[in-house]
């Protein structure tokens, strides 16, 4: 179950995605438990936002579950756009390939099944892309981090999400509940990020925050 607060609750009503594909997608994605994962469709609204304020025409995602937020990407990129999504659970792969197949979208989505970093590496080559979008295993968001410096062109987006890592990098009873790595490479992962001097960025704050960083060179 997905966490209400009332500032949620008002951004949902009024600045949510209206769409017969990602309702659908909800609705599978309470059936199975795993709403709590996936962006709401406010969030998914900020990606499509940043994709048209920024001119973005190609994305790269890390973690993408049921395909909830690459469709929602894929609608909003230009129609010669490319949207990359790389899931590497073999549950929930299958479960995004049919989405990706019956849904509307702008640009084709090519879904790629893998570890995050292999499948980036594979795909460096064929870079440099406009945006990555980093929602995977935490612990490898530097990792992620370090490719998206080296393949993410000059004025483009590296957009991370949950960078609140649940309160626990302020919230010290919440420390416990997340490995003391993780706080260090998310606490890392944003302060790198909230360079002036290499970034124009921000951390939008959500209910699980959004980092958001133009690369300035
Ligand atoms: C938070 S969910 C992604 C939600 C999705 N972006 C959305 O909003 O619809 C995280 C996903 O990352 C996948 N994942 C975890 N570790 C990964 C890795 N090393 N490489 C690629 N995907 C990974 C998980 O299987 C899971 O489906």
């Amino acid at each position: 179950m997905r966490t209400h607060t009332p500032e949620q609750t008002y951004l949902d009503k009024n600045f949510s995605l209206s769409d017969p594909d990602l309702a659908r997608i909800g609705k599978q994605l309470r059936e199975a438990n795993l709403e709590y994962m996936s962006m709401s469709p406010a969030e998914g609204r900020i990606l499509q936002f940043l994709i048209r304020g920024f001119g973005i025409r190609s994305v790269v995602e890390v973690g993408t579950l049921f395909g909830f937020s690459a469709i929602c990407m894929a609608k909003a990129l230009p129609p010669d756009g490319r949207m990359i999504a790389i899931e590497k659970s073999g549950d929930n792969f299958p479960i995004a390939m049919q989405n990706v197949q019956v849904s509307q979208v702008n640009c084709p989505i090519e879904l790629r099944f893998g570890d995050g970093i292999s499948v980036l590496n594979e795909l460096a080559p064929e870079g440099p892309f406009d945006m990555i979008f980093i929602d995977a295993n935490k612990n490898g968001y530097i990792d992620y981090l370090n490719w998206a410096e080296r393949n993410i062109r000059v004025g483009g987006l590296i957009v991370g999400d949950n960078t609140f890592l649940w309160g626990a990098l302020w919230n010290q009873s919440r420390v416990g509940e997340v490995n003391s790595e993780t706080i260090k490479l998310i606490e890392e992962f944003n302060q790198r990020l909230a360079d002036p001097a290499r970034y124009n960025s921000i951390l939008i704050p959500t209910f699980e925050g959004i980092t958001v960083a133009q690369k300035l060179n």
